[in-house]
């Protein structure tokens, strides 16, 4: 029974560092890769929910005009500031809440207005 669990285990840690690789191609992963800005729908995004904490950097978000903190988030890549904002974290700086605290925001206008803050700093993320 011991040595199941041990198996049982050692299987979900396997199959669970698959997942987080990411490299094996699981299809429900949202590649920004083939996603396009629309920076007006981006601004419009940004204006009715980061700006109160991203305009000027409240209780640590990166200020729009903080290129030196918008090029450490574009250093992770697209597909992480992407991920991070769909489901909030908390970095060295604060809380990032779950979608900015926009919930009927789809994935697609997370993307648009992350790309318009960039955008705003004059920074550049890789897909
Ligand atoms: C309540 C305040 C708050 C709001 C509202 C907010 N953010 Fe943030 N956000 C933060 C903080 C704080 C961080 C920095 C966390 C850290 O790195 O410690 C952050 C970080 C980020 C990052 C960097 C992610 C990374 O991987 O480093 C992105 C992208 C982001 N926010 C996008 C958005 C978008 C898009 C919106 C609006 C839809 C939004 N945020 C609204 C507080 C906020």
């Amino acid at each position: 029974m011991k040595k199941n669990l041990i198996a049982l285990f050692g299987g979900l840690l396997f199959a669970g560092a698959l997942i987080s690789c990411g490299g094996g191609g699981s299809e429900t992963k949202t590649t920004t890769k083939t996603m396009t800005a629309d920076l007006v729908n981006g601004e419009a995004v940004y204006n009715k929910s980061c700006i109160a904490c991203h305009m000027t950097g409240v209780a640590g978000a990166a200020a729009l005009s903080d290129k030196a903190r918008w090029e450490e988030n574009a250093a992770k890549g697209m597909e992480t500031l992407l991920a991070d904002a769909m489901k909030g974290y908390t970095g060295k700086y604060g809380v990032m809440p779950e979608k900015g605290t926009c919930m009927d925001c789809t994935e697609q206008d997370m993307f648009d207005a992350i790309s318009f803050m960039l955008d705003k700093a004059g920074v550049e993320a890789a897909k």
